[in-house]
C-alpha cells in the first residue's frame, strides 16, 4: 500500500503574514492526518523560510515550486536545490504545466532539474499533462510518455518514495473542469506501466503517482478510491485552509 501524499502548490499566491496564517491554521487542522499520509505545502520562495519555521515539528512537510539545476553561479534570479533544502525544502515541484507553458521549460530542462535535485537528496514532484488539444488528437499517451521518458532519463531511483508523479492535464488545470476519476486512473495506470519500463516493477509500485486539476473536497474522494491514483496535487482549493483541510481528510 502506497502512503497517501497530498501537496498544496500555492503558485504565485501570498505574502509572507497571509502564508503564515494559511500553515498555522493547517498545522491546528490537520495535526491527526500526518501520520497517515505525506502532505507538503509549496509556497512561493519568498514565504518558504518563514513557512517552514511555522511547521517544524508538526510532520508537515515543506514543497518548493521550482529550482534550477546548478549549484551555484551567476544566474540571477534563480534558485538552487541546495538552497532549498538549507531553508529546509523535502520536496520540489518540477516541470508544471505554467512553467512549461510561459517560461518555456523543456523535457531536458526537466531532466537536469530532476537530476540535479536527487543529487541534494531532496525529493520531487514531477509534472506531466497533456492540453486539450493534444487530448482532442488522440495524442495523451504520446504526449505522456514522452515527458516521462525524457523527463525521467538517466536517473537512478534509488529512493522511491522521494521520486512523485503528478499527472496535471492542462485542461483541467484551474478551469473547474477536473477529469473524471476514471479518465485519471488510466493515464496513471498508463504512468506506472512506463515507470515499470524504466525502473522495474518494484520502483514503478512503489512512486506515489497523484493527479492534479481542479481537485475540491467534492470530488477528492473520487480520486482516491481509484487503485492507481497516490494523492492529489491542489491547486486554487489549497490557499484556503477548510478546503485543503477537507482534501486531505478525504
Ligand atoms: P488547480 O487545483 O487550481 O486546478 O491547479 C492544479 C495545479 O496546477 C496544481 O499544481
Amino acid at each position: 500500500m502506497r502512503r497517501p501524499f497530498i501537496a498544496g502548490n500555492w503558485k504565485m499566491h501570498k505574502t509572507v503574514p497571509e502564508a503564515v496564517r494559511l500553515a498555522k491554521q493547517l498545522k491546528v487542522m490537520l495535526h491527526d492526518e500526518v501520520e497517515k499520509k505525506d502532505i507538503v505545502l509549496c509556497p512561493t520562495f519568498t514565504a518558504l523560510q518563514a513557512v517552514g519555521d511555522t511547521i517544524r515539528g508538526s510532520g508537515i512537510k515543506l514543497g518548493a515550486q521550482n529550482l534550477f539545476w546548478e549549484p551555484e553561479g551567476a544566474f540571477t534570479g534563480e534558485i538552487s536545490p541546495g538552497m532549498l533544502v538549507d531553508v529546509g525544502v523535502e520536496y520540489c515541484i518540477i516541470g508544471h504545466s505554467e512553467r512549461r507553458q510561459y517560461f518555456g521549460e523543456t523535457d531536458a530542462a526537466v531532466n537536469k532539474k530532476v537530476k540535479a535535485a536527487k543529487a541534494h537528496d531532496l525529493g520531487v514532484i514531477v509534472c506531466v499533462g497533456e492540453t486539450k488539444q493534444q487530448r482532442e488528437d488522440g495524442k495523451t499517451e504520446e504526449v505522456i510518455h514522452t515527458q516521462v521518458v525524457q523527463g525521467l532519463d538517466g536517473l537512478d531511483v534509488e529512493s522511491p518514495d522521494r521520486l512523485v508523479i503528478a499527472y496535471e492535464p492542462v485542461w483541467a488545470i484551474g478551469t473547474g473542469l477536473n477529469a473524471t476519476g476514471e479518465d485519471a486512473n488510466a493515464v496513471i495506470d498508463f504512468i506506472r506501466n512506463i515507470l515499470t519500463d524504466l525502473f522495474g516493477s518494484s520502483t514503478a509500485e512503489a512512486v506515489r503517482i497523484l493527479y492534479g486539476g481542479s481537485v475540491k473536497p467534492e470530488n477528492i474522494k473520487e480520486f482516491m478510491s481509484q487503485p492507481q491514483i497516490d494523492g492529489a496535487l491542489v491547486g486554487g482549493a489549497s490557499l484556503d485552509a477548510s478546503s485543503f483541510a477537507q482534501i486531505v481528510k478525504y
